[in-house]
């Protein structure tokens, strides 16, 4: 199992901050944002990590990460995504040659829990799972639809729906098996002009080869001012209460 952080985009929503530094090296609380995603990876005994950044400030990531050592990775490799806002998917597909025909954890940089995945990873086997979250905000994020005859069962995935037709996030934590990389070269842009993962996760539904999981514990995205304050806050919190 390869582990895969993808931590490009230009992070515009968080102008001026975004200025001075890549998002994912902006702080939660008292660490750089990525270091929590790698955090989850190698707690869940993922230590094979490649990085995959774009943008202004890419070379800010070296002096911070190094080699992966003080965090625990045995080894870290870097990616540059040449279309700073390609998309999600568009961002993976660099990740292929790394991936070696492995199976591979993704996991946005920006996405932060303290859930532990190392059940779920060590069982899975091939296609793709994905993991949910319920939120009151829906329509921020992908939402599964469920089969109206088996509420286990999801059917699709809409991208910010503004009628959400569940109460769950999928959220930024994806395993996939190798074809992924095949059913990216098969989607198109979609109307913002990115390759979409939630189109990738149409794909393997299509095929009949999507899993769920529940995340337990706490899990946020910090892409927008709230989001990032919630996150510190919560990070915070939990180092006080420890
Ligand atoms: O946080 C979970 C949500 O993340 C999911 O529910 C959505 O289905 C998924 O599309 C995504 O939505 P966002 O609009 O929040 O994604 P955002 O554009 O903020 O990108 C999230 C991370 O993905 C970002 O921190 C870095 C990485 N990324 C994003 C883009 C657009 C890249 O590496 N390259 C990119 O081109």
């Amino acid at each position: 199992m390869k582990g895969i952080v993808l931590a490009g985009g230009l992070g515009t929503r968080l102008y001026p901050l975004t200025h001075v530094t890549n998002k994912h090296l902006l702080p939660v609380y008292n660490k750089p944002m990525i270091f929590y995603p790698i955090q989850t990876l190698v707690n869940a005994g993922v230590k094979h990590i490649l990085v995959i950044t774009s943008g202004p400030h890419v070379g800010d990531y070296l002096g911070v990460l190094k080699n992966g050592k003080e965090l625990g990775v045995d080894h870290l490799e870097y990616a540059y995504q040449e279309k700073p806002d390609g998309g999600i998917a568009d961002a993976l597909s660099l990740a292929e040659d790394f991936a070696d025909n492995d199976s591979m954890t993704v996991i946005l940089g920006d996405n932060t829990t303290d859930a532990d995945i190392s059940e779920e990873i060590s069982s899975f086997k091939e296609g793709a799972k994905i993991f949910l979250k319920k939120v009151n905000d829906p329509s921020r994020y992908g939402v599964p639809i469920f089969d109206s005859k088996d509420d286990k069962k999801i059917i699709g995935i809409e991208e910010k729906p503004n009628s959400p037709k569940s109460n769950f996030a999928v959220t930024g934590v994806y395993v996939y098996d190798h074809k992924v990389f095949s059913y990216i070269k098969n989607i198109k842009p979609s109307a913002r002009g990115q390759l979409e993962i939630t189109d990738v996760n149409n794909e393997y539904i299509k095929k009949g080869k999507l899993t769920w999981a529940e995340l337990h514990g706490y899990w946020g995205d910090a892409g927008t001012f709230k989001s990032l304050f919630n996150a510190n806050s919560f990070w915070a919190n939990k180092d006080q209460q420890a």
